[in-house]
């Protein structure tokens, strides 16, 4: 991901000793489906909240990682014994088929362009084993108009309704459920449901947990390009 909207570390740095992060972990679903030996990847785990989590139910081969350096800070003062580490682009995307379950929770909503959306899937489909899991907690688009408006606003900026500016500094972006749809197409889909959610910032917002299977198919990089991911779906993006 090179376009500097999907790293805003000087942002996430920022924040680190501030913010607490809430979307809920489905512990039962994910328990049913991922067993306690497994390789997980909190990718974009922040202060490392969801390894706890994953921790705390028995996983002991748990690695967060994040771009945070401040957020991983925090989560090794939280809790020493972790895997937590800085993101370290040279040694990412890393071993091809080495995870067992990967874990993305409101890392998306951080990552606003198209194109860093689909990197980032096409390197988790690199890590994760064939059979894999791909558990995706993120942000549906909205539709009260404190919402509607700031879309409206920053899609000129951007380019793709959804993606809005915080006044703090940072740019997010809420889902269309067909741009989702094209992104986690290769996947497998176990589980999709709608949640409701407290943002880091206390607003109440409909959200989704995803569960997906990594299949047999191809995942080298471009795996994407002929998923219409980038194309139909992104123009339609916020129309739905
Ligand atoms: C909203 S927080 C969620 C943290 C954690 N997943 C949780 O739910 O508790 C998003 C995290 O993603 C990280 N992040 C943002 N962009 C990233 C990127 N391009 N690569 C890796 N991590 C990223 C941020 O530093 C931040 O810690």
């Amino acid at each position: 991901m090179t376009d500097p909207l999907d790293n805003q570390t000087a942002y996430w740095d920022r924040v680190a000793e501030e913010k607490n992060f809430t979307l809920p972990f489905n512990k039962r679903r994910f328990g049913n489906l991922v067993d306690l030996e497994a390789k997980v990847l909190d990718f974009g785990c922040g202060y490392g909240r969801t390894c706890e989590i994953l921790d705390g139910l028995g996983y002991r081969k748990t690695t967060g990682m994040d771009i945070a350096e401040k957020m991983i800070d925090r989560g090794r003062k939280l809790n020493p014994h972790l895997d937590l580490r800085v993101l370290n682009p040279s040694q990412w995307p890393g071993r091809p088929a080495f995870y067992d379950a990967v874990v993305l929770f409101a890392v998306l909503t951080c990552i606003p362009t198209n194109i860093g959306q689909e990197t980032l899937l096409e390197q988790i489909a690199h890590v994760l084993r064939p059979g894999g899991i791909l558990y995706i907690s993120d942000f549906w688009l909205q539709a009260d108009d404190r919402n509607l408006n700031r879309y409206r606003v920053f899609e000129q900026k951007y380019g793709t309704y959804g993606v809005f500016e915080l006044p703090e500094g940072v740019v997010l972006r809420h889902h269309d459920r067909a741009w989702a749809h094209a992104l986690l197409s290769r996947f497998d889909t176990v589980v999709l449901e709608d949640i409701e959610v407290i943002t880091m910032n206390g607003h109440h917002t409909h959200g989704f947990q995803y569960f997906g299977r990594k299949g047999r198919g191809s995942y080298g990089p471009g795996y994407l390009a002929g998923s219409g991911a980038g194309d139909e779906a992104g123009r339609q993006a916020g129309r739905g």
